[in-house]
């Protein structure tokens, strides 16, 4: 089963790169056991922790996030005999909880759109279920080394290997900051001219999506000013550049990706894709970007990719664009 986690496809755009100069590639990571990229961290992060005696026989696995990663955790800790308790947000897709359900996990809410403190954020209730029960451990994935090893290990040789070291820009979303900064390091070590971009969904808990919006970001002036407030496990000193876009602009983008290509990806695969095209537009014939797609659209289609949803979630241009305006059809 553990072979079934990494090396992964890389395939090159066709449709929608043909007046850009360079190339487009896409590694798509939903091809792992339990469909998305999370799979790769938490094999390692487990595997660690068993190594090192933070998790003991008996054990209960405990993470918060967008449940990618409870999913790859909750696969590799059921094969090694921990069963999972699954912090999940409100707005979690039913796919992704089903899939966490079906896998013996037990789910129970937690917010990520609240500051850090707030008693109902995620990582606050995982710190309390560890603090008053001796057998919970919580994987902290925003701030566990053996999450950015995990594709320092993997995804960074990986896409190496499969360019033949011509990777020149390497494009990623960013939440915990694990696959940008594992990969970006791998990739700066054998080649220190390739550019990291991490992207992100333009949300006010994250200061440093304003910060790239406003274009503060590390490298320009303003970045000292920023209150340290991102995950442990994003390596500024590896992302070169940070680009937002709204939600909107994201979602409008997976469709035309669907339908220009016949790729379905998740929301954030989509948005790298996206900024990958508008850089490379603007590149040279021997750009080879390389843009990490984390899941696949399927886990997606009650919510980001469903007309009610889009129309209840005040998103309802993109589902005229999309979907036909519903007065235009009576
Ligand atoms: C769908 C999706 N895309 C991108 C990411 C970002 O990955 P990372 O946490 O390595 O920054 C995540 C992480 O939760 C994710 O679930």
């Amino acid at each position: 089963m553990l072979d079934l986690i990494g090396n992964t496809p890389l395939v090159r755009l066709n449709v929608l790169t043909a007046e850009i100069p360079g190339s487009v590639f896409v590694k798509l990571d939903h091809y792992n056991l339990g469909g998305s990229a999370k799979d790769r961290i938490g094999v390692n992060i487990l595997r660690e922790a068993l190594a090192t005696g933070r998790l003991r026989s008996g054990d209960r696995i405990i993470e918060t996030g967008q449940g990618n990663t409870s999913i790859g955790l909750a696969i590799a800790g059921l094969l090694a005999g921990h069963s999972s308790r699954v912090i999940a947000k409100p707005d979690l897709s039913r796919q992704k909880l089903n899939l966490l359900r079906m896998l013996g996990a037990d789910v129970i809410p937690g917010r990520l759109d609240v500051d850090k403190t707030h008693p109902e954020h995620a990582w606050v209730i995982a710190e309390q279920q560890e603090q008053a029960h001796e057998n919970i451990w919580w994987a902290r994935q925003q701030s566990s080394p053996d999450n950015p090893d995990a594709h320092y290990a993997s995804t960074g040789p990986e896409i190496w290997y499969q360019t033949a070291g011509r990777v020149t820009h390497f494009v990623a979303a960013i939440a915990t900051g694990g696959t940008v900064s594992g990969t970006g390091r791998f990739l700066q070590e054998q080649n220190s001219d390739v550019q990291v971009i991490g992207t992100t969904v333009d949300l006010p808990q994250k200061p440093w999506a304003d910060a790239a919006l406003n274009k503060t970001f590390h490298r320009l002036p303003g970045y000292e000013t920023l209150e340290r407030d991102w995950p442990d496990n994003i390596d500024l000193d590896v992302i070169d550049q940070l680009e937002a876009r709204t939600k909107e602009e994201i979602i409008d983008f997976a469709f035309d990706l669907a339908r220009a290509e016949g790729l379905l990806l998740g929301p954030s695969s989509a948005l790298s894709v996206k900024i990958a095209l508008e850089l490379a537009a603007h590149g040279s014939p021997e750009d080879v970007f390389v843009v990490f797609s984390a899941d696949h659209a399927r886990d997606y289609t009650s919510a980001e990719y469903d007309e009610a949803w889009l129309r209840a979630n005040d998103l309802a241009g993109v589902a005229d664009r999309h979907f036909g305006s519903p007065v235009a059809e009576t």
